[in-house]
């Protein structure tokens, strides 16, 4: 029993180490007033594949994430995308340079996970992913259903995914950036660095960033 005490607080000391250096981020609150139309942002949505170099300004990712999965109706609690069940189970992991952060919808702020820069395990095979300067990585916790885990569970766990997936594809192509769902990444690595447990899936990335200039 000792031992096992022991570990778990080895295990609980080197997950707060690994972001000991790394302080919370508050958002802005969201423009909801930007971005073309949607008929637009449907015309223009592609994947696209390179970036220009440049940071994303605080409001761009601010408005970003609530675009992807933000509390719309603060009453409620609810968000911009639907959940099955009402269950709420897809969390937004942002990756930039310095480090990975947990985006918190109800605080509007960014809670830091993981020191350093992860975006080769975000990129997997695909070098491109590297060049982006923000990578939002989808995660669904199915525990939230209490359902256990099964096909079905895993199932609402990748289309609630998928959703904020294209909630995110419509602010970039509303907003003048550029992105592309992607479902490979290097899940062996990218589960270490974010600590997570057997009911965390890792579902679905989002590189993001502004376009190339031609
Ligand atoms: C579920 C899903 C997974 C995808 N995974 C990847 C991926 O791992 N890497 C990648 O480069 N593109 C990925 N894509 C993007 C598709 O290749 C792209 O959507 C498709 O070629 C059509 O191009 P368009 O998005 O410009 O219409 C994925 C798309 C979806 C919907």
């Amino acid at each position: 029993m000792k031992h096992y005490l022991f570990f778990i607080g080895i295990l609980f000391m080197t997950n707060t180490l690994n972001a000991q250096n790394m302080k919370e981020i508050k958002l802005n609150a969201p423009n909801k007033t930007r971005g073309a139309s949607l008929m637009q942002a449907l015309n223009d949505r592609e994947s696209v594949r390179e970036f220009s170099n440049k940071s994303l300004s605080t409001q761009d990712l601010s408005d970003l994430l609530w675009a992807a999965n933000g509390i719309n109706r603060p009453d409620s609690k609810k968000r911009t995308a639907p959940s099955a069940l009402n269950k709420q189970d897809v969390d937004i992991y942002v990756c930039l340079p310095e480090g990975i952060y947990l985006y918190d919808a109800e605080k509007n702020s960014l809670k830091p996970v993981a020191e350093g820069d992860h975006r080769a395990a975000v990129g997997g095979q695909q070098d491109f992913v590297q060049t982006a300067p923000v990578s939002l990585i989808l995660v669904s916790d199915i525990s939230r259903f209490g359902m256990g885990d099964n096909e079905q569970i895993r199932l609402m766990a990748a289309m609630d995914a998928g959703i904020v997936s294209q909630n995110i594809n419509l602010f970039c192509a509303a907003n003048n950036l550029v992105t592309v769902p992607r479902a490979s990444m290097d899940k062996d690595k990218l589960k270490k660095v974010l600590n997570l447990k057997e009911h965390q899936l890792l579902l679905m990335n989002n590189p993001v960033g502004y376009p190339q200039k031609k």
